[in-house]
């Protein structure tokens, strides 16, 4: 099983160099498109080569495949190509996809790659002060950006902040009452995004349940719009631009209130937007830290949390082992003559703990990420020529890899169908057979910088449900499902199960 899953490092959200006028009549966008469709069609024909797999056919038609169904082309054209390279256009970009032990190496290391390229025009940006400020000033790069993550992460803000997260998810936690069913991408996605605009904004966004509502709602209304037009076509005027420009403009608006109240009070507090103040950023800079915070957050975390329910509630052995080591993490570092409740209990337990003493709930996050995370990374050659297992990569081409080919390669992993998280283990640790056997949280010059905290966040809900609640994986009709759940790796950001849904039937217990 592989995902869908899109990494959305948070390149992606930043300001776009390239200016794009919009004219608002469609006319004009439609004729351009048609000349650009013809000229990459007649003049920029495929050519043989026996190194690498050239798709060839109508750049158009191909590329509409790959933004459409991403994980469908990967697969089919891998399989086709006989797990070679093989290259394609978006228009006039050509894209050449790599695969193999030598490819990923080059892919994840080369200096030349840059990966706020790579995405930005083959995955569609995701809100960017540009939608609303077209002399937004871009120094808010990549780089910045990471820095200014890496500080409101610190490990002391973290620690301070972890027993005010499980307040959070205690309280919207009572909101589903003691027993009932719930659509986790939904319910489990939403407490993750209540954590994601805590460790990224202030106390009154943070506790305000309406705006975080509107919130969740510009996002979901963004996500919406990354189609393929608007991803091969993101200067047409059509429903899908509007609706961005629309979303972004409110994520804007919303945040911007914030901003400015914190600018007001007198005080600075320990709140993220306090300290991006105190910092001496200007408002631009800290909306768009926020925005990309929030979007890098939710997206693949929240998903990852849901998955880990669902494959705990279908692998009745893990979710026994999960359990027994949360209770000795319980019992270790808190008063069991205690009757606080459960979340307050939770609180007395000192970050170290939470990311050295569940070894068995990383294997699991960790075996559910090789399903859920298929890919595909993203770059664009912007320096030298390079060239890789013989093959040519021009200065402007861009580069997918799609990562499934590690993940599900079974030359790396035993039967790679199959969910079992102790193959990471010593002695058998299969995702060292080959150089970044294991791309889940990013690899080489671009590790994932927020894999601490997504890593506690989904640790934080586990326990909630583990220790706080029962409960199983049921269909629509409220029974075990007679087949499970497995991700629809096409659908780049919900990640909802393929075919019927699939809820948690929960029962609180309060172990
Ligand atoms: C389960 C959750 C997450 C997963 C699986 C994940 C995965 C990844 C992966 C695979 C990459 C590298 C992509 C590439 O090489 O093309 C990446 C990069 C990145 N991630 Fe995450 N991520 C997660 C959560 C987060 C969170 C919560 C944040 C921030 C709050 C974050 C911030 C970033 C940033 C800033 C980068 C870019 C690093 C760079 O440019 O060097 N991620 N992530």
């Amino acid at each position: 099983m592989v995902s869908n899953v899109t990494f959305s490092p948070i390149v992606q959200f930043l300001p776009d160099p390239s200016r794009w006028g919009v004219d608002p009549s469609p006319i004009p966008a439609l004729l351009a498109g048609l000349a650009v469709i013809l000229t990459s069609t007649f003049l920029l024909r495929s050519t043989k080569s026996d190194k690498v797999y050239d798709l060839g056919g109508i750049p158009v038609f191909t590329a509409w495949n790959f933004f459409k169904n991403r994980f469908d082309f990967f697969r089919d054209h891998i399989r086709k190509s006989g797990g070679r390279m093989f290259r394609f256009r978006v228009f006039q970009h050509r894209v050449i996809v790599v695969t193999g032990e030598q490819g990923r190496k080059i892919f994840l290391n080369d200096k030349s790659l840059d990966m706020g390229e790579g995405y930005k025009i083959l995955s569609g940006r995701g809100p960017s002060l540009e939608d609303i400020d077209k002399n937004a000033d871009g120094s808010h790069d990549a780089r910045s950006f990471i820095n200014r993550l890496l500080l409101l992460l610190r490990k002391d803000r973290v620690a301070d902040v972890l027993p005010v997260l499980l307040d959070d998810l205690h309280s919207r936690m009572l909101d589903w009452g003691t027993k009932g069913k719930i659509n986790p991408f939904k319910e489990v996605y939403d407490l993750v995004f209540q954590m994601t605009v805590r460790m990224a904004t202030c106390r009154e966004l943070a506790e305000d349940k309406q705006a975080i509502q509107d919130l969740r709602k510009h996002y979901f209304d963004m996500e919406q719009s990354r189609t393929p037009v608007s991803a091969l076509l993101p200067w047409f005027p059509g429903p899908a631009k509007k609706l961005k420009a629309k979303a972004s403009l409110d994520l804007y608006i919303l945040v911007m209130k914030y901003v400015t109240m914190r600018r007001k009070a007198g005080a600075a507090s320990s709140d993220p937007i306090d300290i991006l103040i105190t910092n001496g950023d200007s408002d631009e800079v800290i909306i768009g830290t926020v925005m990309g915070i929030i979007f890098a957050g939710i997206v693949n975390t929240g998903v990852t949390a849901c998955w880990v329910l669902l494959y705990l509630g279908s692998n009745p052995k893990w979710k026994e082992r999960v359990m027994k080591e949360y209770n000795v993490l319980v019992a270790n570092h808190t008063n069991a003559l205690s009757t606080e409740p459960l979340h307050k209990r939770l609180a007395s337990i000192p970050l170290n703990a939470w990311e050295d003493e569940l070894p068995s709930v990383d294997l699991v996050i960790r075996e559910t990420l090789r399903f859920t995370v298929s890919g595909p990374f993203l770059r664009r050659n912007i320096q030298k020529d390079i060239v890789v297992d013989g093959v040519a990569i021009k200065r402007g081409d861009f580069m997918a890899y799609p990562t499934f080919e590690a993940h599900m390669n079974p030359d790396i992993y035993s039967n790679p169908d199959s969910f079992d998280p102790d193959r990471y283990l010593e002695g058998r640790e299969e995702d060292k057979k080959e150089t970044f056997g294991y791309v889940a949280w990013g690899a080489g010059r671009h590790p994932c910088a927020g894999m601490k905290i997504a890593k506690l966040e989904m640790k934080l809900v586990l326990a909630l449900m583990l220790l706080g609640y029962n409960y199983d994986i049921v269909d629509e009709a409220g029974k075990y499902p007679d087949i499970l759940p497995e991700p629809d790796r096409n659908d780049a950001t919900k990640a909802q199960p393929l075919g019927a849904p699939c809820y948690l039937k929960f029962e609180y217990v309060n172990k």
